[in-house]
């Protein structure tokens, strides 16, 4: 469904990612894990064409993205529904014109029609008669679901999570992880989540692969990554700060 063959993405002299591999069945639900600022919304952002890689190809369903001109990609990421990492939601909107917002404008459904389908949508995500709030009237797991249901109003044979929990509660994370399983199931869409929260990962993945300097280090399923052998892969998963990630040097204090 998804191929990333040696993809290379540099920003200046920092370079994000070295010969990154990845490959995404379809219907399969893939986490990437790794830290923060290690690549992981730059190797997605990549996929759906908003950064393109210095070297290396990108396949979504066949079609090389790399050669794809800006119209093209446009058709490209009407495949793909985007959870962004603090959902983005656009405050001078309603939540029902942020759910209808790309119906409106992408696709000829009649008014009817998109609000029936945005009711489906927020339905879907758990919350009822919300049309008529605005952002800042939602708490932080209701802006989430507001931006699952939008990433799920055209919808997209793939979706594309960017840190679907951080800065939620325990439980609000969980309720968030049962939505994406619950949406894997009903809609049987592919998907690629990025986190670095493993309790969601193990949850959520069919197969988790590990980004560390530039590269997929380690792919396999939950019960896989959590017996691995390799040293960052255990200490990521771990979550130690002992082991070979560099981390702040406590030297000195
Ligand atoms: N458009 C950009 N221009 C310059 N540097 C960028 C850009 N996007 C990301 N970076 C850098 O790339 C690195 C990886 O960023 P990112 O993929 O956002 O990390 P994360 O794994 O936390 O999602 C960071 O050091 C970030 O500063
Ligand atoms: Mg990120």
């Amino acid at each position: 469904m998804i191929k990333c063959e040696d993809l290379y993405k540099a920003f200046g002299s920092k370079v994000v990612l070295a010969g990154a591999n990845l490959e995404i069945k379809e219907g399969e639900s893939m986490t990437v894990i790794g830290g923060s600022g290690v690549g992981k919304s730059v190797l997605i952002k990549n996929i759906i064409g908003l950064l393109k890689p210095d070297k290396g190809k990108i396949w979504v369903e066949n079609t090389l993205v790399n050669d794809l001109n800006e119209s093209d990609l446009r058709k490209l990421r009407m495949k793909f529904g985007m959870l962004f990492q603090y959902a983005a939601l656009f405050d001078s909107l309603s939540v029902g014109e942020n759910v209808a917002f790309a119906l409106n404008r992408h696709t000829k459904l009649s008014q009817k029609e998109i609000k029936d389908r945005v009711t489906d949508c927020l339905n879907m995500v758990g919350l009822f008669g919300v049309e008529h709030l605005f952002p800042a009237e939602l708490s932080g797991g209701m802006k989430k679901r507001v931006g699952l249901a939008r990433a799920i109003a055209m919808r997209p044979k793939i979706l594309l999570y960017d840190e679907p929990t951080t800065g939620l509660d325990p439980i609000m994370a969980d309720a968030i992880n049962n939505l994406i399983i619950r949406l894997k199931e009903k809609l049987q869409v592919t998907s690629i989540t990025i986190t670095h929260d493993m309790v969601s990962a193990y949850k959520i993945s069919d197969r988790i692969a590990m980004l560390y300097e530039g590269k997929i280090i380690e792919v396999g399923t939950p019960g896989e990554i959590k017996k691995s052998q390799n040293p960052y892969v255990k200490q990521f998963v771990t979550g130690s700060a002992e082991g070979p990630i560099k981390t702040v040097s406590l030297e000195g204090i």
